[in-house]
């Protein structure tokens, strides 16, 4: 059985890798790696590949950066003919980035058959681009791998047979899992003089935190103050970096003596940074699952979340951008008083062997 594999961003490299390599040891499917090429700097992207052994995409679609409108066109208008020439008997996506929800489309106007790896969990925020293209890919989605009960049950109440859902639990987990040596091994804190335990992490790259000045600027307060406190790593998103220059930005960043900024980091050495941290500042969805995972304390800077999982079992609690709401909670972790969080059901490392079985017996 012939799948197309599609990956386009950063955050679907690690969730492609375990399927991949799963896949091409199947006797029966038959896995075509298709990179649409929405991420392309090396550090976004090649790295990736070479640190987990992703074998070279099949087919790349090079659309590179535009509006959301002309990127997803620009995947659109390339994807098609390689479903014409390939001819798969499905597709397979992950997450929620415009690559998953641009194939898709093209996917169901052929009537090939979509998997959806990460389906149904929601923000219900719709100013988000994600939660449109989570919502847009669930709703032609033939077969819905879900990684929680949560998102079972938002599949379910949009009206999506039972039969369709697959509770196959977190595939990011797989990947963290199986790194767990090589993230040990990264050397990250010596190369930054950094001691375990004593520093903090952030990653911010959200439109809404980026690109809105105000609110910017309000989460840059927050770190001038906490950075007095404990140093801040900042391993920077291309995208923020952007703003911090449209924004002149660039002095107020520069005079917190205590925020480094680093390039985007590898795997190996973001899992390490992030494990080893007192705890970690973001506003990404994958890191909120991955310092639940290593029970570390988690700020999230967003007001709502797709995977309250991590908030009602986990480490993660959400601040949204406001000053005080986010050094009140840096406080209180400080002090020793933050929940210590279990690890949700079936973010065990098993969920590539699901959605094998699964997509074996099925397709
Ligand atoms: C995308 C995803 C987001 C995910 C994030 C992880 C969508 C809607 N968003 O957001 O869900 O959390 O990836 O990183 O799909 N750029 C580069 N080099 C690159 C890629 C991007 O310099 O390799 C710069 C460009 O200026 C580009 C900007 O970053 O315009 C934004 O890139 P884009 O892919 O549009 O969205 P992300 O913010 O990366």
């Amino acid at each position: 059985v012939k799948i197309l594999i599609i990956a386009g961003a950063r955050p679907n490299f690690m969730k492609i890798a375990p399927i991949m390599h799963a896949m091409r040891r199947s006797p029966k499917l038959e896995p075509i790696l298709v990179h649409t090429g929405q991420h392309y700097d090396v550090k976004m992207s090649d790295t990736f590949f070479d640190e987990l052994n992703i074998p070279r995409p099949d087919i790349s679609l090079e659309v590179g950066s535009d509006t959301h409108a002309r990127q997803v066109a620009k995947i659109m208008e390339r994807f098609e003919p390689v479903c014409d020439e390939q001819k798969p008997q499905a597709i397979l996506v992950v997450g929620d980035v415009n690559s998953t929800m641009a194939c898709s489309i093209v996917a169901a106007k052929k009537e090939i058959k979509i998997i959806h790896v990460e389906a149904g969990i929601r923000s219900r925020d719709r100013s988000m681009p994600e939660e449109i293209n989570r919502m847009v890919t669930d709703a032609i989605t033939d077969i819905l791998m879900p990684p929680s009960r949560d998102a079972v049950d938002n599949l379910l109440a949009e009206g999506h047979a039972p039969e369709k859902i697959h509770l196959v639990g977190n595939i990011m987990i797989d990947t963290l899992l199986a790194s767990k040596d090589l993230i040990n091994k990264s050397e990250i804190l010596k190369t930054l003089s950094l001691q375990a335990g004593n520093f903090v992490s952030l990653t911010l790259h959200r439109p809404s935190n980026v690109d809105n000045m105000d609110n910017f600027r309000k989460i840059l307060a927050a770190l001038e103050v906490i950075q007095q406190e404990l140093p801040i790593v900042f391993p920077i998103h291309p995208r923020t970096r952007k703003m911090i220059s449209e924004f002149g930005l660039e002095d107020y960043v520069a005079s917190m003596k205590n925020l480094i900024l680093t390039d985007p980091l590898g795997y190996f050495d973001f899992g390490k940074l992030i494990s080893a941290s007192r705890f970690v500042l973001t506003d990404s969805g994958g890191i909120q699952e991955e310092t639940t995972v290593y029970g570390i304390p988690c700020i999230t800077l967003r007001e709502n979340t797709e995977r309250p999982v991590t908030v009602w079992e986990g480490t993660n609690e959400l601040a949204g951008c406001d000053t005080e709401t986010i050094i009140a909670l840096a406080r209180q972790i400080l002090d020793g008083n933050w929940k210590k969080g279990r690890i949700p059901e079936l973010w065990d490392g098993a969920a590539t062997g699901r959605i094998i079985r699964i997509l074996e017996e099925v397709l």
